[in-house]
Parts: structure tokens; C-alpha cells; sequence
């Protein structure tokens, strides 16, 4: 809710031809807008189309008086400050009414030197309503800005705009879009603050012209172009671009829903800065996601090289990374967890890099000497990766991909529970990449055989539960 300041504009209800004329003619001279109503019906009309700076209304009036008035003003937040005139000079009345939210009130017959005093305090009132308002709106604006660096991914971004806004503006309904390369918009997020349940719905090609505008645009219904709208035209409507390396990326669009409220320019100004913070921020994010995945995929690309020295582990890692992938979705892991697992499979043995891998890969057996190693290269995966700070999740999991449940893997001798999960997933899905392929001491195992043999080894090599998963996961893939 935001109050600009401009020449205070009053309204005055009044069933009483006289005191209207007298009261208007009176303060006009004085250098007030005036309006007039004649009961508290037409009152709440004019209030729901026009900004009032205060309300000077009679309190006894045909179909709708004074404190049902109060009550409308108050149920809608209306920014304006309402004064009471009542001829029934009782206190009690006067107290009823201010404990309704009049700000004051004025027993008739009056005098106009105290209409004015009052109206004069009445101005004031509103005015530091108005700059607490102001104020507010700066403070969100304020802590948006430093909480969007702690935000990673554009989604967080969203979230926080969306609770800074619904702050700052009182909005009725905010909507985010992406606006995709062939121009047309995908909405990603709608968040509905009011009661209503029929939203305005948008025309998705007019939208388009809306959304390439390189600024902000403020609109009320009578301004909208035609057609804008195509069901539920709400009162006012704020769409904001958001510029993600000079180019339109996403759309803010937020509305006011009933005519009581519509957006102001100072508000049209606060959203320009919060969609120009956020594009900024976005724009950030974006550049870190790329060089994380440009530098994920250099180092996936180092250990595809160790891979392919030799055909018998070709594409062994993107493998295991499939089926972990699989048994994470059958766990119902969230989406981090499972990207996090999905990476640390692709990277798993990168430790083979600082290992003679020929040795590794003839067809006799490994020499004791040889095997120990081999063993070596989770300890020598974590120390590759250690220095890289994105990676630093996955390490627990490269690290102890050869523990085994009952304590007996390498390189800790972990049990249980007390081995990454993410490891115990990788376990299982490198041994059955294993058993499945062909290695250069024997051929390939079937399936079938692969799998009684995770039956066999649960509880002592793998997580017994985590094979049940494994087994139902392929025995539903069969079934379909
Ligand atoms: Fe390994």
C-alpha cells in the first residue's frame, strides 16, 4: 500500500443537501479538493474508484451510515483518514466511532476554524502514514537485496521477490514467466494472495508484446490494451522484465484485483529496481551454473579418458551414474540429492588417474602389491577433487564407494549406516556395471546371475535394503 503525496483530496458524506454545499464551498476556498456523497453507499463507490486523503462523514444516513462506512474502510485497509460529523452530541457516540477507526470526530453544529484544525491534523496523519508506508517498502527492498546473494539458483531468486513483493505492494496475485527463444511465455511460478479463485487469465500473444518492453509497465483497466486479458481484467496490473545479460528472460506480472487499491508510479519504480537486482543476481547464478558444469564436464572428461585408455570400462561411469540415478528415484531422494549422487557416480573412480592402469587391466590376477594400489584410488579421487569447493559434497561419496556393509571395504572399513549413503547407492551400481560387462579375465555375467549375486552379498557387502530397491526397480522395468 503506498501513498503519494499530492493535494489533499476530501470527501464529504453527508445526507444533508446544506452541509454539503456550506462544507464544500468553504474548504474550496481554502485550497482542498472536494467531493461530495450523499450517503454512505455512493461514499464506498467513490472510495473504491478515487484516492481520498480524508473522509469527513455524517454518521446517522440513509442506507448505509457513518460506522458501516467505518467498517468498509477498515475491512479493505483503505489509506485514507476517516473523520466522523455527528448531531447527536453524545460522547458515547463519538467514542464508538473512534474506537470503529474514526480518527476524530466533529459535533454539529460546527464551526469551521475547527473543521479546519482538524482536517489540518487529519493531513498530517496521513502524511506520516504515507512516509511509514515509504519506509517499509525501502526496509524490504533493503533486506531483498542482501539476501538475494545467498540465493544459488534463479527458482531461490523467485521466491524471494515474490515474499518481498507481496510485502512491499499488497498485491493480489504475482506471477513469474520465462519468456523462452521463440518469445513465447512459460509461467513458473503463481502465487495467489487473495481470496479469489477465478485469476485474470492473459492472451499469450499480446503478453509477448507486454513482455519485450524494456521497462516496466504500469497499467489500469480502461489503459490495458485490447484484449489483454481474455477472462477476470483485474483493476491494475505491474509487468516487470527481467534482463538477464540485456536480454528479456523472465516476466514479473503482478495485479490488484478490486479498484480500491491500484498500483502507484513509486511502486512501479520499486519493482523496476527489484526486477533490475534480480536480473543482475540471475545473471551472476547463471555464469557460476555454467562454469560448474563447464568444469564438471572437463573433469568427467579427464576420467572418460582413463575409461577409454581400455574397452572393458568404456562408459562404465555413465552407466553406474544411470542406475544410480535409478535406485535415488526409488528411494524418493530429492532432486539435490539425486544430482548430487548422479555426479559423484560419473566421477567415482577418478582416482584411477594416478594409477598405473594397465596393471590394473590384464588379464591375470592382481599381485597383493598391485591390489593394494589399486585400492588407493578413493583416497586419490578425494585428493584430486579436494581443491575444487563446488565438489566438495560428492567427496564423502567417491571416498568410500569400496566400504562394504559389514565392515570389511576399504578405505575406512566403515559399516552400516555409517557409510554415505550416496556411497552404499554407488556400490551396488559400480558392482552390477561390473558383473555385467565383459572384463579381461572373463566374459560378461547375465543379468539374472548379476542379481543373485547383490542377493547374495546384501547385509555383508551392500546395504540390504537398498537391493530390495535395486531388485524391485528392474523387476517392474521387466514387468512393464
Ligand atoms: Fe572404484
Amino acid at each position: 500500500m503506498v501513498i503519494s503525496a499530492r493535494k489533499p483530496k476530501i470527501l464529504i458524506v453527508d445526507d444533508e443537501p446544506v452541509i454539503r454545499d456550506i462544507l464544500t464551498e468553504f474548504l474550496s476556498l481554502e485550497g482542498y479538493d472536494i467531493e461530495t456523497a450523499h450517503d454512505g453507499l455512493e461514499a464506498r463507490e467513490k472510495i473504491l474508484s478515487g484516492k481520498y486523503t480524508v473522509i469527513l462523514s455524517d454518521l446517522k444516513m440513509p442506507n448505509l451510515d457513518g460506522m458501516q462506512l467505518l467498517q468498509f474502510i477498515n475491512d479493505r485497509r483503505i489509506p485514507v483518514v476517516p473523520i466522523i460529523m455527528t448531531g447527536y452530541g453524545t460522547i458515547e457516540t463519538a467514542i464508538d466511532a473512534m474506537k470503529a477507526g474514526a480518527y476524530d470526530y466533529i459535533l454539529k453544529p460546527f464551526k469551521m476554524e475547527d473543521i479546519i484544525r482538524i482536517l489540518d491534523r487529519a493531513i498530517e496523519r496521513y502524511n506520516l502514514i504515507a512516509e511509514n508506508i515509504q519506509l517499509r517498502e525501502a526496509l524490504s527492498l533493503y533486506h531483498m537485496s542482501e539476501e538475494m546473494s545467498s540465493k544459488h539458483t534463479p527458482e531461490g531468486i523467485f521466491e524471494l521477490i515474490i515474499s518481498a513483493l507481496s510485502e512491499a505492494l499488497s498485491p493480489d496475485v504475482i506471477e513469474v514467466y520465462e519468456i523462452q527463444k521463440n518469445k513465447s511465455l512459460r509461467i513458473i511460478t503463481r502465487k495467489n494472495l487473495s481470496q479469489e479463485e477465478s485469476l485474470p487469465k492473459l492472451d499469450p500473444e499480446r503478453l509477448k508484446f507486454i513482455a519485450a518492453s524494456s521497462s516496466t509497465t504500469l497499467l489500469e483497466d480502461g489503459s490495458y490494451p485490447e484484449g489483454l486479458f481474455v477472462e477476470n481484467t483485474p483493476a491494475s496490473a505491474l509487468f516487470a522484465p527481467i534482463k538477464v545479460n540485456g536480454v528479456n528472460q523472465y516476466l514479473l506480472a503482478i495485479y490488484k484485483l478490486s479498484s480500491n487499491q491500484i498500483f502507484t508510479e513509486g511502486q512501479r519504480k520499486t519493482v523496476l529496481t527489484i526486477a533490475d537486482r534480480s536480473g543482475a543476481h540471475i545473471e551472476n547464478i547463471q555464469l557460476v551454473m555454467k562454469m560448474q558444469t563447464t568444469f564438471s564436464e572437463t573433469i568427467q572428461g579427464f576420467a572418460m579418458a582413463i575409461e577409454a585408455k581400455d574397452r572393458y570400462t568404456i562408459g562404465h561411469s555413465e552407466r553406474v551414474a544411470k542406475i544410480a540415478l535409478e535406485l535415488c528415484k526409488g528411494l524418493g531422494l530429492s532432486e539435490e540429492e539425486t544430482g548430487r549422487i548422479f555426479q559423484a557416480a560419473l566421477l567415482h573412480d577418478i582416482g584411477k588417474i594416478g594409477i598405473r592402469y594397465e596393471e590394473l587391466n590384464k588379464p591375470e590376477k592382481l599381485t597383493p602389491k598391485e591390489y593394494e594400489m589399486f585400492k588407493l584410488h578413493p583416497v586419490i579421487g578425494k585428493k584430486i577433487l579436494q581443491p575444487i569447493t563446488f565438489l566438495q559434497d560428492i567427496l564423502p561419496d567417491i571416498y568410500h564407494h569400496h566400504e562394504q556393509y559389514d565392515g570389511s571395504g576399504y578405505p575406512d572399513g566403515l559399516r552400516g549406516e555409517e557409510i554415505p549413503l550416496g556411497a552404499r547407492i554407488l556400490a551396488i551400481a559400480d558392482t552390477y556395471d561390473a558383473m555385467t560387462s565383459d572384463r579381461p579375465y572373463r566374459p560378461a555375467l547375465s543379468h539374472e546371475i548379476a542379481i543373485e549375486e547383490l542377493k547374495r552379498c546384501a547385509g555383508t557387502q551392500f546395504d540390504p535394503k537398498l537391493v530390495e530397491i535395486f531388485i524391485d526397480i528392474y523387476n517392474n522395468r521387466k514387468a512393464k
